[in-house]
């Protein structure tokens, strides 16, 4: 017996079920396999009728708020890190914030991301800051979907931001090795006070994004297996997947950037892995070559995150070198991400863009 073709694609529905029930029940030595088969046409076609067959053509949009880039920490990756003096320190106020949001909100979006180092200012005492201006979006705009990517806070700290009307949160996890995580962070950070986060963040409510780095220094296939296999049982409504790129003041400055293809293949899995999550097509896949992005989208991305940050912040907000966008305004940066999903297939959607529950 044959079934009906999947939306636009040759790709039929027992195909994909299989697809999926494969990447599910594989061992890790299969999904080692897996990955390193590469993003081939029957990996990609299968991911992007999974997407289609939960979101149809949608692209969901998210405007993206860099309000901090003061942080605590010394990941051995990111540009931000505490040791880099060459970072010159913004914090938004308020206010600012709050601006940025009604602009977004102005241009049609209902989903904001609010991104900061893990910044005391905002994070710390009694009534962490961050709490009220959550409070003061939510009371503005009723409508809207808030996401947080603060970093690690106290269980009491996220109850309050949930409460306060918070409704997702990115915490990605970096690597699921333990191992692995010790060579990329210092050693007050480990996976599995990470971990511990991102349940809790469960406990507290959230929808939850987790995520992680394609090609950081000493990752191997088997540290990207055991990511898909931690995603399994995490069970995040969102994965961020991005490649490692070098940041030229940080020790990893001459390491090598990750690779575009096995980004693809490792959203492809992810989107086969977890059908109805959100996965971002990142700006670090975009930075990586032209048409990066529209490669993430085909390969099962079905978000993008516009930057709604001041244009003269943009600048002091790099994880990374190259970091694309930086010199957009709002409004162009916007226009050329409408562009990019609408040549990549896809529909702009400018609603909350909640995952859809099976
Ligand atoms: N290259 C790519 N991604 C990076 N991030 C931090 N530094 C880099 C880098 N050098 C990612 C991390 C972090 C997210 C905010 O940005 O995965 O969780």
């Amino acid at each position: 017996m044959s079934s009906a073709p999947c939306a636009s694609l040759g790709v039929r529905m027992e195909d994909m079920k299989k697809m999926i029930e494969t990447v599910r029940n594989a061992s890790k030595a299969e999904l080692i396999a897996l990955i390193e088969r590469g993003p081939d046409p029957s990996l990609l076609e299968a991911a992007d009728a999974v997407r289609r067959r939960y979101y149809g053509e949608r692209v969901f949009f998210r405007g993206l708020v860099e309000f901090s880039n003061y942080c605590k920490n010394g990941c051995y990756y990111c540009g931000l890190q505490r040791e880099n003096r060459d970072v010159h320190r913004y914090r938004l106020t308020p206010d600012e914030i709050l601006a940025c949001c009604r602009e977004g909100r102005r241009r049609g979006f209902h989903s904001f991301v609010l991104q900061s180092g893990e910044d005391a200012y905002y994070n710390e005492g009694a009534s962490p800051l961050i709490v009220d201006v959550v409070a003061r979006i939510k009371r503005e705009m009723p409508e809207c979907a808030l996401t947080l990517s603060v970093g690690e806070l106290p269980s009491a700290v996220y109850e309050k931001l949930h409460v306060a009307g918070g409704d997702r949160f990115l915490l990605r996890h970096e690597t699921a090795d333990a191992e692995h995580y010790a060579r990329l962070h210092p050693p007050e950070l480990t996976f599995a006070s990470r971990k511990r986060c991102l349940y809790d963040l469960k406990a507290a409510g959230f929808a939850v994004g987790a995520g992680f780095m394609v090609g950081s220094p000493g990752q191997t296939t088997e540290h990207l297996a055991e990511d898909l296999l931690f995603l399994k049982e995490l069970q995040p409504e969102m994965v961020g997947i991005g490649p490692f790129i070098p940041q030229a003041q940080t020790c990893f400055a001459d390491a090598p950037a990750g690779s575009l293809e096995r980004t693809l293949s490792m959203i492809a899995l992810v989107r086969l892995l977890l059908p109805t999550s959100m996965l971002p097509s990142t700006t670090a896949l975009g930075t990586l070559g032209a048409g990066g992005r529209e490669r993430g989208l085909r390969a099962g991305a079905n978000v993008v995150m516009p930057n709604l940050t001041p244009l003269e912040r943009r600048k002091d907000y790099m994880l990374y070198d190259g970091k694309i966008g930086v010199d957009d305004g709002v409004g162009e940066g916007l226009a050329r991400m409408i562009e990019s999903v609408r040549r990549a297939g896809y529909e702009p959607d400018f609603s909350r863009g909640d995952p859809v529950i099976l």
